[in-house]
């Protein structure tokens, strides 16, 4: 049987949050599970419908930007151990809307880093702050070559900018007040659950619907990709084994070019819409690309795989299938989320292109 824990998992009704709320929730009953969300557009209650009875769940909706409602949370509960994913996490978004980004992701990092060294004032025993970073923090990467963890921070993007500093910070509050930290920078997620503004959801829903497929700039950049359950157990094993003050690349071993995974998508949907082979691919409308756009991410997990004994449990093909599968079976879900504030979002960002 694990021993007690209290746990603050930031950005839990959001797409990799609600992962990790749920494999915690079900593989940890001794675990109290908080899940703090301010529920943006991105977070979803409805992410979490079968495990939100469960007597180790609790949610609290609050913002991370709000310093005082983070002092005074952490005063009530005295959380030991934080798990924090809560982010503006959308690279267009963050082109339209730097600020946006500096606040939740920069200030609000600060502001839980802030609550929760007050809370334990140096006697930090058996506690961890434990950072969810991303690949993007290392800038782009030539033809060849991995990001490992030791490649120097290079960001392109404000949404990675803002991610950079937010790292910068907990690391900095490792060595000048000692709080005992991890952070992980994980490489491309798929899977159910992910807001259809990201590539292979906004795919999948244009494919189902007969809708332009807008590809960005030459399609050739690339992404390595990796099944957001998969994320959800590296984040365990981490967050149990890693050790204080390290950082651990995650990713899928698994590089594709847009354009390439865009055929395979294609391919998996044709075949599951009952469409003759190859059919959506009219659909293929290449657009103005992204400004800043990095060609290529690629991560070195060797780290994780060797120390931890972490590795992807599906293969891509796999990943997929389930994931399009899901995204089949739950139209309500994607009709619910892309009502309203989307559309808007929508047809604005893509009528610029
Ligand atoms: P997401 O956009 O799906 O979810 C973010 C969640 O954070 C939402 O539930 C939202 O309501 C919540 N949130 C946003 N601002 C908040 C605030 N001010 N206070 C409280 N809650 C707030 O994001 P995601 O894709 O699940 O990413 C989660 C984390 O993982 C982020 O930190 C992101 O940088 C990182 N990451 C994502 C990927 C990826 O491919 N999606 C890869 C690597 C790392
Ligand atoms: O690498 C990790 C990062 O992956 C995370 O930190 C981010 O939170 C997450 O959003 C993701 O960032 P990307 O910018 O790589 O993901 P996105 O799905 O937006 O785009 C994937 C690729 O597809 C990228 O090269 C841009 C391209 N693209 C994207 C969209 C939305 C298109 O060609 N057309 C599109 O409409």
């Amino acid at each position: 049987m694990s021993t007690q824990k209290k746990i603050l998992i930031t950005g839990g009704a959001g797409f990799i949050g609600s992962h990790v709320v749920r494999l915690f929730i079900n593989k940890y009953p001794n675990y109290q599970i908080y899940n703090l969300d301010v529920l943006t557009y991105a977070g979803n209650l409805e992410n979490l419908k079968d495990i939100e009875n469960a007597p180790n769940y609790h949610f609290i909706k609050a913002d991370i930007v709000d310093e005082k409602a983070m002092l005074d949370l952490f005063a009530e509960h005295k959380f030991d151990s934080v798990i924090h994913l809560a982010a503006e996490s959308h690279v267009d978004r963050s082109i339209e809307d730097p600020l946006a980004f500096v606040r939740t992701n920069v200030i609000g990092t600060v502001n839980l880093l802030n609550a929760f060294r007050d809370t334990w004032k140096g006697n930090f025993e058996g506690k961890l702050f434990y950072h969810i970073s991303t690949d993007e923090v290392y800038g782009t990467l030539g033809a060849t070559g991995l990001f490992e963890e030791t490649t120097s921070y290079d960001p392109n993007s404000p949404y990675s900018a803002s991610k950079a500093s937010s790292d910068h910070f907990v690391r900095a509050y490792g060595e000048t007040y000692g709080m005992p930290y991890v952070v992980t920078n994980c490489s491309n997620n798929y899977g159910q659950n992910q807001f259809p503004e990201k590539l292979i959801p906004l795919f999948i829903h244009n494919i189902k619907n007969n809708k332009p497929l807008p590809v960005y700039g030459d399609g050739k950049y690339t992404r390595d990709w990796l099944y957001v359950v998969d994320h959800a157990r590296a984040i365990d094993t981490v967050f149990h084994d890693g050790k204080n003050g390290e950082t651990y690349n995650i990713g899928g071993f698994n590089e594709w070019q847009n354009i390439e995974l865009i055929r395979v998508l294609i391919k998996q949907m044709d075949e599951k819409l009952g469409r003759p082979e190859g059919e959506s691919e009219k659909l293929i409308t290449y657009v103005t690309d992204r400004p800043g756009h990095d060609r290529r991410y690629a991560i070195d997990a060797n780290k994780i795989k060797n120390e931890l004994g972490w590795e992807p449990s599906v293969t891509f093909e796999q990943g997929l299938s389930i994931t399009i599968d899901w995204y089949l079976a739950n139209e309500e879900w994607l009709n619910n989320v892309t009502s309203g504030d989307y559309q808007k979002y929508y047809d604005g960002m893509y009528a610029e292109r």
